[in-house]
């Protein structure tokens, strides 16, 4: 552990610091602003809950695009757990989405099946497009399931926690992105 922000210690050690996320944030906006610069219609971004929070907000912040905001609740990640159970159990979502370009924003790419089962919902909603951005995508033996359209870092197979990621509903709020060692695990 070492002293954090605020005097609250943040564990592990620094895998993505604050300056290469934010400089990455940016260009990935330009990628997403280029790719949607033609659509006369609002973009309707909808970040994964509740680990795209930072990503989103630093994200939409730096776009120049009509756009709209709202966010969709999954977890397939229990308590302190460090491996998906594979189950992704979403929240309720009221927006209407059909006929809409979508881009789903979540924090990491790991199996693939969060981006999967929101992708799978929003279709049957009747959304017109959904694409996918993703700050991080681990580097995994097998390939996740689905692939997202814009990836901010690939990441060693490890659990990663800061910058809205999080073990057992702590460290989202660390400005870095951490690996997560056995040591610090509850
Ligand atoms: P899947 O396997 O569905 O995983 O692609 C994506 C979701 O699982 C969570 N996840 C993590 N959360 N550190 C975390 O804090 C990690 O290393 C990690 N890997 C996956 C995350 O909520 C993501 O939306």
């Amino acid at each position: 552990m070492v002293a954090g922000v605020g005097g609250v210690s943040a564990p592990g050690r620094v895998l993505i610091d604050r300056r290469r996320i934010a400089g990455r944030v940016d260009a990935m906006a330009s990628e997403i602003e280029r790719e949607y610069k033609s659509c006369r219609d609002a973009v309707l971004f909808v970040p994964v809950l509740d680990g795209a929070l930072l990503f989103a907000a630093d994200l939409i912040r730096r776009l120049s695009l009509p756009l709209q905001l709202a966010g969709l609740a999954a977890s397939s990640y229990p308590g302190a757990a460090t491996t998906s159970t594979g189950q992704v159990e979403l929240g309720l979502f009221r927006v209407d989405v059909q006929g809409r370009r979508v881009l789903l924003l979540d924090d990491i790419l790991d199996t693939g099946q969060t981006l999967a089962t929101v992708k799978e919902a929003l279709r049957q909603r009747g959304a017109l497009e959904v694409r996918s951005a993703v700050l991080l995508r681990k580097q995994r033996e097998t390939p996740p399931v689905v692939e997202a359209d814009f990836v901010g870092f690939e990441v060693p197979d490890c659990f990663v926690i800061g910058y809205g990621l999080d073990h057992d509903g702590r460290y989202r709020e660390l400005p870095d992105v951490r690996v997560l060692d056995q040591d610090n695990m509850i």
